[in-house]
Parts: C-alpha cells; structure tokens; sequence
C-alpha cells in the first residue's frame, strides 16, 4: 500500500477535529506570537487546510488587510470557507465550534506551494504550518514562496520532525511499528532537520528557529495525541503488516494509560526573511 494522508472530506473533519483541540489552538498561538502580524498586511496561507489560522490572522490584520488561503483539497476549502464566511453557523451545522469572524478579509484560492496564484512581490508575509512536509519539491515551493513575497517580506514554516515522538505504551515494540507505518502519510516526516539549509539555498536570510513541544500528560480525550491516534491507527491499517486487530489493541492500551500516559512531539518553526536587495551570486 503506498500514498500519503488524504484531505477527503472524512480526513478534512478529522484534521478539523484534532486542530480544534487546545494544544494546537495553543501551537496557532505561538506561530502568530512570532510572525507578528501587523494591521492592514498582506498574508498568504500555504496549504491553508480548514482555514482555522487564515481566520486569526484576518483578525489580526484587519479590514486594510488580505489573508490568501491557498488550498488543493476541496474538502479543505469548504471548511475555510464556512469558518471565515458563515457567521449564522449553528451547532447542528457545526461539527466543531466555529468561530465568525467579524472582519473577514479571506480569499479561498485552489492552488498549492508549487503554483501559487498570486501576483510576484504581493504580500508581506507567507505562512505554511504543517504543509512542507507532504511536499515532494521542498525548494521548488520556497522559491514559489519567494516570487509572491515582496522584497523584505517574511516566511513562517511550522513542521514536525516525527523522530521526536515519545509516546508511552504497555507495548513498545508494536508503537514503534505502527509509527514507522505512519511515516508513510507525508513526503518527508524529518524535513524540519534540514530545512535551515534548503531556506538559505532558496535566497531567505535571517533565518530563526523556535521549537513547539506538544506535551500531554494524563488521559484526555481532547487533546492532540488522543485525538490522532484513530487517524494514525485508519492510516496504518493494512500497512508493513499491520492488521486491524493490532490497531484496536493499540489503541486501547495508549487509550487507557489514565494518569500514566504519557505524549510529546516538537514542532519546528523557522523564521526567514526575503532580502530586502537580491543577493550577490557566490563566486566561482
Ligand atoms: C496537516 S494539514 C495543515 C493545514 C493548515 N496549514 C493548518 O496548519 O491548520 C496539511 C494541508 O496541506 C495541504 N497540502 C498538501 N499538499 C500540498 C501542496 N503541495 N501545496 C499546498 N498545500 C498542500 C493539504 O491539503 C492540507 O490541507
């Protein structure tokens, strides 16, 4: 079996489902804390899923301002769409909370990181949290990136580096396969570790790094780990000999750690700056 995690509508309500949990609300935080985000800035929004950080930053910058949510599945973009479009959203209609905006300038766009259909040199600043990583051609889509961006402009990439998983079972032998299965659902599960150099290779300078743990200790259902392991265990099933009865007891033994279990996972960001005059050609 080969393919990556698909963002069919079933997949864009889990991802939707697990982003709404508070230790990714919390993660959306700190990303927006460090991008800093201006009134009345132009943002694009690469791989943009269920809209839920292209709704806070439109808070943030404002009626002066354009959020671009740039989006291939279309699953995804009707997700944005309700969240940033919708005030009259109910809780029937509403599979998790929705949050209106009351000032929301939203573009959904179809497109991806290697075509962004925006004009060169037309925003201020670009985002692409957990994107990178299902991206065959890491530098061809930091050069797209940097064709929109103006001169001076910033880019925020947010990725995760699946290694720095600990994640606490009564079998860890069957853990490490499942996992080792999982990181067939993206192009790259370790790319944050060289991203710094494919930055710089791209022409971005000022290149900064902050690491986001995700961190859950105890049993809760509303949490990332708890949350993800019904997709981790959907994705591996009928993967490297994995069969269904090893997904249920696996799920049931991280399932039912109560105050033993035990989940943590970093999130990379990197910080990078477009520069301001081309740079010089490197010698030879
Ligand atoms: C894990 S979700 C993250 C969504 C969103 N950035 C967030 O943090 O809430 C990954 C998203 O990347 C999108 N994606 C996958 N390949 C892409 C590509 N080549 N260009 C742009 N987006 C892509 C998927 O459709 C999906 O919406």
């Amino acid at each position: 079996m080969s393919g990556m995690l698909q963002f069919d509508e079933a997949g864009a309500r889990r991802l939707e489902a697990v982003y709404t949990t508070p230790d990714v609300v919390g993660q959306r935080r700190e990303v927006r804390r460090i991008l800093g985000l201006r009134p009345g800035e132009h943002v694009v929004d690469v791989g943009a899923g269920p809209g839920l950080l292209a709704a806070e930053m439109a808070a943030e910058v404002g009626p002066a301002g354009r959020v671009h949510a740039v989006e291939p599945s279309e699953s995804m973009r009707a997700l944005a769409a309700a969240r940033t479009r919708a005030p009259a959203a109910t809780p029937e209609t509403a599979p998790v909370e929705i949050a209106p905006v009351e000032i929301a300038p939203v573009e959904i766009m179809a497109g991806s990181a290697d075509a962004l259909p925006l004009p060169d040199a037309s925003v201020d600043a670009a985002v692409s949290t957990q994107v990178l990583e299902y991206v065959a051609d890491v530098p061809g889509a930091l050069a797209e990136v940097r064709r929109v961006l103006r001169p001076g402009g910033r880019l925020l990439v947010l990725d995760t580096d699946w290694d720095s998983i600990v994640w606490h079972s009564r079998d860890a032998a069957r853990t490490a396969r499942i996992l080792a299965a999982w990181d067939e659902h993206l192009a790259d599960p370790h790319l944050p570790r060289t991203l710094a150099p494919t930055l710089r290779a791209a022409g971005f300078t000022q290149v900064r790094t902050h690491v986001l743990p995700l961190l859950n200790v105890g049993y809760d259902p509303n949490t990332f780990s708890a949350m993800n392991a019904s997709t981790i265990g959907a994705f591996v099933t009928g993967r490297a000999g994995i069969d269904d009865a090893d997904v249920r007891d696996w799920i049931d033994d991280v399932t039912s750690l109560g105050d033993a279990a035990f989940f943590s996972l970093n999130r990379y960001v990197f910080l990078a700056s477009k520069p301001v005059r081309p740079l010089p050609a490197s010698p030879g």
